[in-house]
């Protein structure tokens, strides 16, 4: 049955699936550890986002034709437990315990990106960047530390209530801007950033690739998205759903739907349809011997893409 919804959703997502993407070319992504060594051109720095007018709000359509992200029923399931963000013994464990290891992609991949310098204290000073799907913020935090001006949001109200109380206890966090909206909401508001950051949410939006074309909508021409998930594959049926949710019991059971999930070549092929061109990916991978997660080059279960938004079009 959820073998079979999947294939279905497949379908929907890839028209024609491009098998060559398995294995990526040089000219698609790299893997992380391609992108360790600094020889790549980074793309043109972000233009700034024209100033809307009545004109090209009512005259491009796109927002318009943006339908609504929400799953009721996976919002639901966020606002039961959003107490227990800060717990780092609760069900956002998993979360905690891989923050390190995302924030060193997001640090290195902004850093080449915006030609940021990766060993100074604030790297982000100058960036505009929006964490969607924010939950407690976990990670606007340490965006906001790093000197990025960080708008947060997320569709369940009590996790922004709980988000800006926790940042209202560090000078350095307090400026984050919270709101309890979507990403489709935003680009209604003709709201523009340089990044725009959606880890782990993808896979309990009700349309993925609606919500990618949001997430694009969002980021200035030149600048990047980066977008984290479970893959769909059988290692991450065994690990992120039955060892996570029913052996080891970190989350709560049903948080994940096996058939909501993408692949790491799913995912590429939606983001260039929004013309977010996919520029590395790596793999989050956990080490149940130390307890401790690590990027690698292994996309089967968890994993990191980022990518760059095309230029304006001369
Ligand atoms: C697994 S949590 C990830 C939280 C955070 N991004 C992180 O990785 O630490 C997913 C979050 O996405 C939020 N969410 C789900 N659907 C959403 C949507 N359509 N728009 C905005 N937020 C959404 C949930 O309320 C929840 O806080």
């Amino acid at each position: 049955m959820a073998a079979t919804r999947s294939l279905q959703r497949c379908r929907h997502l890839l028209c024609r699936p491009s098998f060559s993407l398995l294995r990526p070319s040089s000219s698609s992504f790299r893997f992380f550890s391609d992108a360790i060594a600094p020889h790549s051109t980074p793309p043109p720095l972000p233009t700034s986002p024209p100033i809307p007018s009545p004109e090209s709000n009512s005259g491009n359509g796109g927002c318009s034709t943006i339908r609504s992200s929400l799953n009721e029923a996976e919002v639901a399931k966020f606002a039961a437990i959003a107490e227990t963000w800060w717990d780092f013994e609760g069900p956002f464990k998993p979360l905690h315990q891989m923050n390190p290891t995302r924030i060193s992609f997001i640090r290195s991949a902004l850093c080449r990106h915006f030609r940021k310098d990766p060993f100074c204290a604030r790297p982000f000073e100058g960036l505009k960047v929006i964490d969607v799907g924010c939950g407690g913020g976990i990670l606007a935090e340490p965006l906001a530390r790093m000197g990025a001006s960080v708008t947060g949001i997320d569709a369940v109200d009590k996790n922004i209530n709980i988000a800006g109380i926790h940042a209202e206890s560090d000078p350095l966090t307090s400026s984050i801007e919270y709101r309890c909206t979507t990403a489709e909401q935003l680009v209604k508001e003709n709201k523009k950033f340089d990044a725009v950051i959606a880890l782990e949410v993808i896979e309990h939006v009700a349309d993925p690739s609606e919500f990618c074309k949001s997430l694009a909508a969002l980021t200035v021409p030149n600048g990047a998205t980066v977008i984290s998930t479970v893959s769909r594959t059988l290692r991450a049926f065994a690990t992120a759903i039955v060892a996570a949710e029913y052996l080891l019991r970190w989350l709560p059971k049903g948080t994940h739907d096996w058939s909501s999930f993408l692949t790491a070549e799913e995912l590429v092929l939606i983001l260039q349809r929004t013309s977010i061109s996919v520029k590395e990916m790596a793999g989050l991978s956990y080490n149940p011997l130390t307890g401790e997660w690590s990027l690698s080059d292994d996309l089967g279960v968890n994993f990191i893409a980022y990518g760059a938004k095309e230029g304006d079009v001369q």
